[in-house]
């Protein structure tokens, strides 16, 4: 088909602030019970889908900053389960990250409570499966973490606050998929794209009002274009970073990427539609929702607004000027205005490019020439325990081999040595997520400063699962618990694990 493909990356940015643990921190308790279930999502037929108490889009987290989260997730599937925090710090933390390397996974019929702090943070962010492909039939939520009351927020508190998580779809569940790439072939393209929001499909408001949207892309393989017809968005906050507050006529969001804007209904009294349309690709999937005035008896009409085209330059271009408030607040006080961080001097330059080799006649994805495969083990567990035999360091080249390598941009070309003259030095965002366009480069700066075992990752989520990913072990040689909090005293263990006691 042809079409470009976007490479996602989870990054793991800028863990630079560090304080003291505060014992007045709320605690929010959630159980979380996981169950098949069989639905019309989008034709032609009912299909099997993972369901979080009992609904396809899992509930909301609503946390403020710094909270403490306490989820009970009671796996009722006959599969092993994970959910992953994405974009969550787990600050010291990653026994909680919820993913393969660093959990054991939830046995069917059982449960795990996850403990974690929602440290320094504030903005829209996600959850959903780590496993397989479990995604791909549901299991996902939003988690939205507001600002503590003592810390102003950039912009006026808005008269309402929408969640919306968007995302392509798949007929026939994951086990489908999961067939389909265990047999050696790429993820097939979506059958569809859907808007998920406990609001519904439409979203009242009055007229003269603005009103909060946290959009996120849940999606297992294409961005999309985000945008609100006769309406501008107004970007106030990127995964963390409060950013200048430009407008916009419409957004791409990538996969794994979540985005909150401001919308003042400044319009004729009517209803307008919500569109979101899929982005590089030959076949363009759109779907609606509706922001109705509350007053309005006029139904939306068409024409639905058109997005851009399929040029990547347009993207590119929005990209760059999301760029951070060095006077905003954020989590904290204005961490920003004393942190330079293009005046930190790199201590190593790591090049990761990525590929899709055939290995045994199959499809595989590979970071560096590497395609990596889950251990029954987790790494994290591995480590603790001091089990050998499970990983190896360094193993993962930290450039790419052979000339023919294709490097991951925010410019376009070849990474080289002279690609740093063009980097923003002084005020690029802070996220967790980052797109690569296609033959293109994306440089990140990620200060090493959590100790622990971190997924790196393609958010294309089949890529993911065919071996694009690998493990960053963030650690001191001397253990303290100043720096990493100890396995927890419910962590699950499996493999090689087994038998190792906890403190
Ligand atoms: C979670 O598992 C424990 C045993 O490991 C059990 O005592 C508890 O009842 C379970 N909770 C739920 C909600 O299933
Ligand atoms: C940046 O943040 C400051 C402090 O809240 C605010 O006054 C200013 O309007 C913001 N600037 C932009 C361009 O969004
Ligand atoms: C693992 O080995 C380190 C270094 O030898 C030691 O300090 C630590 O106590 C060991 N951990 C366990 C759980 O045995």
């Amino acid at each position: 088909m042809g079409r470009a493909v976007l490479l996602s990356f989870l990054a793991i940015l800028a863990f630079w602030s560090v304080s003291v643990a505060r014992a007045e921190d709320a605690y929010k308790y959630y159980t979380f019970t996981v169950t098949y279930g069989t639905m019309w999502v989008l034709g032609p037929e009912d299909q099997q889908v993972i369901l979080i108490n009992g609904q396809l889009l899992g509930p909301t987290i609503e946390a403020v900053t710094n909270d403490n989260i306490i989820v009970n997730v009671v796996n009722k599937l006959d599969e092993p389960f994970l959910l992953t925090w994405n974009g969550i710090k787990q600050r010291k933390n990653s026994w909680q990250d919820g993913v393969l390397g660093t959990n054991c996974p939830i046995p069917p019929n059982s449960n795990y409570t996850y403990k974690f702090q929602t440290k320094d943070q504030i903005g829209s962010y996600t959850y959903f499966p780590s496993t397989r492909m479990h995604r791909a039939a549901g299991g996902f939520g939003a988690l939205n973490i507001y600002a503590r009351s003592v810390i102003p927020v950039p912009y006026p508190k808005p008269a309402g606050d929408f969640t919306l998580l968007i995302g392509d779809w798949y007929h026939g569940g994951h086990q489908r998929l999961q067939k389909i790439l265990d047999s050696g072939k790429p993820l097939p393209f979506p059958d569809g794209f859907l808007l998920h929001s406990h609001d519904g499909p439409t979203f009242t408001g009055d007229q003269g009002k603005t009103y909060m949207l946290r959009i996120s892309n849940i999606g297992l393989f294409t961005s999309f274009n985000f945008r609100i017809q006769g309406h501008k968005l107004k970007v106030v906050e990127v995964e963390g970073s409060h950013v200048l507050q430009n407008m916009y006529d419409s957004l791409d969001v990538h996969v794994g990427q979540s985005v909150t804007v401001l919308v003042t209904l400044d319009q004729p009294v009517r209803d307008y539609y919500i569109v979101a349309s899929t982005r590089f690709t030959d076949l363009v999937y759109a779907n609606t929702a509706v922001v109705h005035y509350s007053n309005s008896e006029i139904p939306v009409s068409a024409p639905a607004p058109d997005g851009p085209t399929t040029e990547v330059d347009w993207s590119i271009n929005q990209a760059r000027s999301f760029r951070w408030n060095l006077t905003a607040n954020a989590a904290r006080p204005n961490p920003q205005g004393s942190f330079h961080y293009g005046k930190i001097k790199p201590s190593r330059t790591i090049v990761l490019a990525n590929s899709a080799p055939i290995i045994k006649k199959k499809q595989r994805y590979a970071v560096n020439g590497v395609s990596y495969i889950n251990s029954d083990t987790p790494l994290k567990l591995a480590d603790y325990f001091n089990i050998s035999g499970v990983f190896s360091l360094n193993s993962i080249p930290s450039a790419p081999s052979g000339s023919g390598a294709k490097l991951a941009t925010f410019g376009s070309g070849q990474w080289t040595e002279a690609s740093r003259k063009t980097y923003n030095l002084v005020d690029a965002l802070t996220r967790h997520t980052t797109q690569v366009y296609p033959k293109s480069w994306t440089a990140i700066l990620v200060s090493l400063d959590n100790q622990g075992m971190w997924n790196i990752r393609s958010a294309i989520w089949g890529r993911q699962y065919l071996g694009q990913q690998f493990y960053l072990r963030v650690y001191n040689p001397t253990p303290s618990l100043a720096n990493e909090y100890n396995i927890p005293s419910n962590a699950l263990v499996c493999g090689k694990a087994v038998g190792h006691r906890h403190p």
